[in-house]
């Protein structure tokens, strides 16, 4: 039954939750709850991930953090309260005064959206929003500031109310005050460069890791970091910026006919369409958005009147002439014998109603195609720059999980990258990013934007004697060649077992003798190896680790640390899956209970379940 209505706060309690990926929310929320404290109320600042949604009803205050991810979606910690929240658990928030910051990328389609649902969220329980939510750009400390400086005074003002209803079971939690003496985040601390202002960087390596006849190409990058201060460790990404193939700039201008001079509106400010299209839009795939705006360019072509004025029939044979008319211009003065040749419908409008009725068949459409294939199906429909900009994705900066530890690597950060490129309607295309690193990024050369994006929780163990597990195969190998750089150069006593796999071993082997002399001396303690391509048999990480079962539980059971990287989609989906049936199988668990251990205990309560899937 839903629970209704608060209250059991704690006088002068405020809860403040952040949802947060890499870290920049649980940093705010951290400084919201300093500067909460600072203001006579007691905080307590918690992740989503570590409350039950009915502990919302004992509350009185409550602030949310809130940073948006995938393609408007809820960050990894959010998730699971996201869906408790709209599962009907709870029916009403009375009494409950809440406020929600909002992280985000003005980039994206979908500014903000996580945060925007929370704020609708609270209202629609009928919770009482004591100040506006505030949707927060890359550069959010100043707006996020001005937001703790409006909001925590009013929470302040908010005198306490205690009526006692029945609370929720046994989902009290024992209350976390943030530590006063925690050191306040200062601004300072934070590198200059980011998404915004990247550092301008340039390559000291760029190599392909594959073997020959490999169906594959990965590469290893290495970007150095002169004199930008940019820090990191084990587990970070790296934000690349990318720009779009010249080649493709200059074919789409030809093809829309203007010469890339023209003057356009941009997110970015007024800029030549040339700048424009190299760097401040994604040229290289359609965008929903673009396709459905040329209905409107589309839908109004001028009626045309036909009246025939007259009419001549000869023989084909001698050219006689058979039958003469000529009109008076009257309307209905039609020749003998004539018939409607029908309407002649424009292929381009049914080819764009047939797109925009069917949002499925609008996604096959775009997935192949890019703005240069659209004009050929289309025509020259846009008739002026801005016409052709508006609506194109902003260009996004992409993510890649670091290969490699500061304290081994010093003054470099190195990647792992999987290049994509296929071919589609008879022509060679790239991923954005993945073109530009493997195909336009010279050694020593080449200018590259770049930025840090910090994690918070995918890190090694504090402690160093603890064990750790670690499945990544393919690309998803990069934050364990520096997990294990860190533990080699740290000494930690604590074992290590790696997973990896790709197609085959003599093609996508990557970093076999790195691998090999960790081995040799006892810094990879088990090393797992699964080829798609090479048996028979397709044989995945999980599968191997299905065949180790025995022998993983022993290791968690152990307190071991349990990581998995790469792909998000099947791999991360199948291993989580197989780690539940291992500690099913081994730990003597019911499958119920086996997904409690997995998802609640190692997960959320003890965080040794860590993933970086993308
Ligand atoms: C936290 C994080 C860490 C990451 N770490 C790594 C890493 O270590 N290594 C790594 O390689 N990547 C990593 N990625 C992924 C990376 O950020 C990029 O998404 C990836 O490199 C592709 O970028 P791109 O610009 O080249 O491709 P995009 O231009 O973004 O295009 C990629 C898209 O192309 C489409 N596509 C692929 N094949 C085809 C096809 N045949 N036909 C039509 N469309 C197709 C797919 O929809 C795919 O989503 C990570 C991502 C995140 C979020
Ligand atoms: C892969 C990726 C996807 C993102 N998707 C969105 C999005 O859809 N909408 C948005 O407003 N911001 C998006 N962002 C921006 C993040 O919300 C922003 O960087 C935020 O500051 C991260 O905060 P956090 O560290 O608390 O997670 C995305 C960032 C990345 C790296």
């Amino acid at each position: 039954m839903p629970y209704m209505g608060n209250n059991m706060a704690e006088p002068r309690s405020i809860l403040i939750l952040y949802g947060s990926q890499s870290g920049n929310s649980e940093e705010l929320a951290i400084q919201a709850g300093k500067m909460s404290s600072q203001s006579g109320l007691k905080p307590t600042v918690k992740a989503m991930d570590e409350i039950e949604v009915t502990e919302l009803l004992t509350q009185q205050r409550v602030l949310v953090c809130c940073s948006t991810w995938g393609d408007g979606e809820q960050p990894d910690n959010a998730e699971d309260l996201w869906e408790a929240a709209n599962s009907g658990a709870i029916e009403n928030l009375d009494g409950v005064n809440f406020s929600v910051l909002a992280l985000g990328d003005t980039s994206y389609d979908l500014f903000c959206e996580s945060g925007k649902e929370w704020d609708r969220w609270f209202q629609s329980k009928g919770a009482i929003r004591v100040h506006e939510r505030v949707d927060c750009d890359v550069d959010f400390e100043e707006p996020a500031g001005l937001w703790m400086a409006a909001v925590i005074p009013k929470m302040a003002a908010i005198e306490d109310v205690l009526v006692e209803t029945t609370p929720p079971e046994e989902n009290q939690q024992e209350i976390v005050v943030v530590n006063p003496e925690a050191p306040p985040l200062k601004k300072s601390e934070k590198s200059q460069w980011s998404a915004k202002n990247p550092y301008t960087s340039h390559l000291d390596q760029n190599y392909v890791l594959n073997g020959e006849g490999s169906g594959k190409e990965t590469r290893h990058i290495v970007f150095n970091l002169g004199s930008s201060g940019l820090e990191y460790k084990a587990g970070d990404a790296l934000g690349v910026i990318p720009v779009a193939p010249p080649d493709l700039v200059e074919d789409l201008l030809t093809a829309s006919g203007f010469d890339g001079s023209e003057v356009v509106e941009t997110h970015m400010g007024e800029m030549e369409l040339r700048q424009a299209l190299t760097s401040a839009f994604e040229i290289h795939r359609l965008s929903k958005k673009w396709v459905r705006g040329l209905g409107e360019l589309l839908s109004t072509p001028e009626e045309v009147s036909i009246r025939i004025v007259s009419r001549t029939r000869s023989s084909t044979s001698d050219g006689t002439v058979l039958f003469e008319w000529e009109g008076t211009g009257v309307e209905d003065d039609i020749p003998i014998d004539y018939s409607e040749i029908g309407s002649a419908t424009d292929p381009s409008v049914d080819l764009w109603n047939d797109l925009d009725q069917d949002d499925s068949k609008l996604e096959d459409y775009i997935w192949s195609r890019d703005y240069i294939d659209a004009m050929n199906d289309f025509g020259h429909v846009v008739s002026t720059p801005q016409q052709l900009v508006d609506g194109m994705d902003r260009l996004k900066p992409r993510l890649y999980s670091i290969a490699s530890s500061p304290d081994h690597e010093p003054g470099t950060v190195h990647l792992t990258v999987g290049i994509v490129r296929y071919n589609h309607h008879d022509r060679d295309r790239t991923g954005l990013a993945t073109g530009f690193l493997a195909d336009r990024c010279d050694v020593g050369d080449s200018e590259i934007g770049i930025f840090m994006s910090p994690t918070r929780s995918f890190i090694l163990p504090e402690d160093r004697s603890t064990d750790i597990i670690m499945v990544g195969p393919g690309t998803g190998i990069a934050p364990f060649r520096a997990y294990l750089q860190q533990r080699d150069i740290e000494g930690a006593t604590g074992r290590n077992w790696l997973f990896f796999g790709d197609w085959t071993e003599e093609g996508e082997y990557y970093y076999k003798e790195e691998m090999d002399d960790w081995k040799a001396r006892g810094v990879l303690t088990k090393h797992d190896l699964a080829w798609s391509r090479d048996g028979k048999e397709k044989v995945y990480v999980q599968h191997l680790m299905n065949k180790n079962g025995e022998e993983i539980w022993k290791w968690i059971e152990g307190g071991a640390y349990f990581y998995v990287c790469g792909d998000k989609s099947r791999m991360a989906k199948d291993v989580h899956k197989t780690l539940i049936s291992i500690c099913s199988e081994h730990g003597n668990m019911s499958d119920e209970e086996a997904h409690d251990y997995v998802e609640n205990r190692m997960m959320k309560s003890e965080k040794r379940y860590l993933r970086d899937v993308y």
